[in-house]
């Protein structure tokens, strides 16, 4: 009996050293990383304790077989990353590091095979990597020190739907990328130049703002581009040869059919653009780690802090957080939530208040400016949107809520 199973023992325990071995791999490469590159936030990453469950940052497989995310922002990451550390994570998926001082990523980060999104904004990056994954579907290197030319890379990027590079010292002119599945670009705040390509020109402007010697669709002509074509000579005469009542009449009919399909362009967009328009202002949209992602990072109304060195979490940070309703006021809830850096934030979404944002954000100044008193909870930041209105304070374990929730403007 027991050597008949002895195989199938084997096999477990083959294939149990092997999982755990992948683990532990990953264990190995995030302890170098941690340890290579200083960092001013403190990482709570110590063998003793369970990967997968407390080591801050650290998302795994389902299973818990693998590293699948890792997310470290402002955290203070300083220099740059070593190849043979993040590289061994060979089953990650996500990838983000913003709001740190990291000045480049090695290649064996940008090509993990597995890896779907890169977010490294607010760095102090100097180049577009030199070869990324082709399965990458969103890359954000927005704000950072980029310079030169958008590289011929991107072209390899078939899977990509996010696009953000706005904020850098790009400079040239814009490739024509064929990218199908391109779905939210930004190159605003770059030096770019030049017409922008047709296969880009379907984009808003606010993709391309900021560049002050870029031309072309949406943005404004080219200087020296012919309005349209001058029609050939011989072709007028053709037209006489052949009679004019009928050109006539030809040209009629095809103008009308034109014009009732303009109508109905004109009409359906006008109605598509309403519906648009109608869809809920909101402070961000909630990220779907997985499957449709592209959704993601769009138009999203983004966090205002008053103090720019506590800016180390954004919105979908705080949107990704683990919350617990701590108290309901006829002016909206509070959520006490944990950030998966660590850092606890209050957050109080503001219910029926009908408040320009003007006036919203002239009340908000007022409140910042007396922050600093020691009776007040601090505010941190905050969101306004059309139907969303979100204040994020500090979380004070000893401090009464009622104080936080009723002493401020609402
Ligand atoms: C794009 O991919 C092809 C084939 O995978 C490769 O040969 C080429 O070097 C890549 N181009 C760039 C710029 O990475
Ligand atoms: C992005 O660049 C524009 C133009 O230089 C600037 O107005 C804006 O403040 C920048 N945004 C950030 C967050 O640095
Ligand atoms: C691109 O980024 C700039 C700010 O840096 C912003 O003003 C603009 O709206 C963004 N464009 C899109 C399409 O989101």
């Amino acid at each position: 009996m027991i050597f008949k199973s002895l195989p199938l023992i084997f096999f477990v325990l083959f294939f149990h050293s092997f999982t755990t071995a992948d683990l532990s791999s990953d264990e190995e490469a995030l302890l170098t990383f941690a340890a290579s590159v200083p960092h001013i936030k403190k990482l709570n990453w110590s063998p003793q304790k369970p990967i997968c469950s407390s080591w801050i940052g650290v998302r795994c497989t389902p299973g818990n077989t693998r590293v699948s995310t890792l997310r470290l922002p402002g955290f203070g990451f300083n220099g740059s990353i070593r190849a043979d550390t993040l590289g061994k994570l060979d089953a990650l998926e996500v990838l983000s590091l913003r709001f740190n001082y990291l000045i480049d990523l090695p290649p064996d980060v940008s090509t993990i095979p597995s890896l779907r999104s890169l977010f490294l904004p607010h760095n102090n990056l100097r180049g577009i990597m030199p070869s990324l994954s082709s399965r990458l579907q969103i890359l954000d290197l927005s704000y950072n020190s980029l310079k030169g030319a958008i590289p011929q890379v991107f072209e390899n990027l078939t899977q990509i739907s996010s696009l953000f590079l706005q904020n850098n010292s790009l400079s040239g002119p814009i490739p024509d990328l064929q990218l199908p599945n391109l779905k939210h670009l930004n190159l605003s705040y770059n030096n770019l130049s030049g017409a922008i390509p047709l296969s880009l020109q379907g984009f808003p402007k606010e993709s391309f703002l900021g560049n002050p010697f870029l031309c072309g669709t949406p943005l404004p002509q080219c200087p020296g581009t012919p309005s349209s074509p001058p029609i050939p000579g011989h072709k007028r005469s053709i037209w006489k040869r052949e009679g004019v009542t009928i050109a006539i009449a030809c040209g009629g009919s095809i103008i009308l059919i034109l014009l009732v399909i303009l109508i109905f362009v004109c009409f359906f967009k006008r109605k598509h653009r309403q519906q648009s328009r109608r869809e809920p202002g909101r402070c961000g949209t909630i990220e779907k780690p997985e499957g449709n992602s592209s959704a993601e990072e769009s138009e999203r109304k983004g966090l205002v802090f008053f103090d720019k060195s506590s800016h180390n979490f954004d919105l979908e940070d705080l949107l990704r957080a683990s919350a617990e309703s701590i108290a309901k006021g006829s002016h909206g809830t509070a959520y006490k939530a944990v950030l998966e850096d660590g850092t606890t934030v209050v957050v109080k979404r503001l219910k029926e208040v009908v408040i320009g944002k003007r006036e919203f954000e002239r009340h908000m100044e007022m409140i910042g400016r007396i922050r600093l008193h020691p009776n007040i909870v601090p505010l941190r930041a905050y969101c306004y949107s059309k139907d969303d209105k979100l204040l994020i304070y500090d979380y004070v374990p000893s401090g009464s809520f009622s104080s936080l929730l009723h002493g401020m403007f609402f």
